[in-house]
């Protein structure tokens, strides 16, 4: 079995070594205030009416699909809201539905199924959300095609993701730095997918489009090295020929030095984009 990479690992978690490191690594990330910041600036952009159906794309632990269940299934069961949440991990869609209390009344269906291949009509759906999937996804566009095509006309498609290009670790010389976050970058199936997003949804013929950066920064090591799987990448670094053994520990070293003197910086930023489907 090959290293289970956070950057490529989620576009295949049932097939890793150790799921656990990929829930755990979402766990970490939903309990942060930046996480949770742009996670409910989605919500309104997506603005989930009470009765209204929503889907939500790779919904992971379902926390989110969750959430938004709370907001549309506020009516008398049977005719309120609801929210369908898919992911293509068995390992997730299991977690997920655990989470659920009572699933007689809470108007939420966890499924399996591919984002490229929806298991949905056309117009199903008045809203459509994914939240960092389309970068663990080759074919990003057909998963983002197939959002669209199961929004109703007049609905809404919201979509966050990060672009790793502008990932960014301090301290570090520049040669190695780049080498470091760029493979890291690079091991995403589609590490660039941030700055595509705008372009998607003109292509997909989606209007009144809104754009907004959201920039994660922290100088806390630990956290950076779970999340961003500084060791991991770094010996990948070295395996591949990228550098030498000698500069991948010195990065290491040099990171925990600054991180002990209060000067360990890192950075990405993510891009949340919303878009209505005109009445034909
Ligand atoms: C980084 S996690 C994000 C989970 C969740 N949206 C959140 O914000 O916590 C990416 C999720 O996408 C799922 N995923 C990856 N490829 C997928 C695909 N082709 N179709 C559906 N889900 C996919 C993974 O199993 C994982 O649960």
């Amino acid at each position: 079995m090959s290293m289970d990479y956070l950057s490529s690992g989620f576009s295949r978690v049932d097939g890793s070594q150790d799921p656990g490191i990929f829930v755990s690594c979402l766990q970490t990330l939903s309990s942060l205030p930046y996480f949770q910041s742009y996670k409910k600036r989605s919500f309104q952009l997506l603005r989930p009416e009470a009765g209204c159906r929503i889907l939500e794309i790779g919904c992971g632990l379902g926390e989110d699909a969750r959430a938004i269940a709370r907001m549309v299934g506020s009516e008398p069961p049977g005719r309120g809201g609801f929210v369908a949440a898919v992911d293509a991990s068995r390992k997730m869609i299991g977690s997920a539905r655990n989470s659920i209390e009572d699933a007689e009344t809470e108007p939420i269906r966890f499924c399996l199924a591919d984002a490229c291949r929806l298991p949905f009509s056309d117009g199903a759906f008045y809203g459509v959300r994914a939240d960092r999937v389309l970068q663990h996804i080759s074919e990003a566009e057909m998963a983002f095609f197939e959002m669209a095509r199961v929004v109703r006309d007049g609905g809404r498609v919201v979509v966050y993701e990060p672009d790793w290009g502008t990932f960014i670790v301090s301290p570090g010389g520049k040669e190695v730095s780049r080498t470091m976050t760029r493979l890291f970058g690079d091991n995403f199936p589609s590490g660039w997918i941030g700055r595509q997003l705008p372009g998607l949804f003109r292509e997909a013929g989606l209007g009144k489009i809104q754009v907004e950066a959201h920039t994660f920064f922290t100088g806390d090591l630990p956290l950076a090295k779970q999340v961003f799987d500084l060791v991991n990448n770094a010996h990948r670094a070295e395996k591949l020929g990228n550098v030498t053994e000698s500069q991948a520990e010195g990065w290491l070293a040099d990171l925990e030095k600054a991180h002990s003197q209060g000067r360990f910086f890192c950075s990405y930023t993510g891009f949340l984009v919303c878009g209505e489907k005109p009445f034909r």
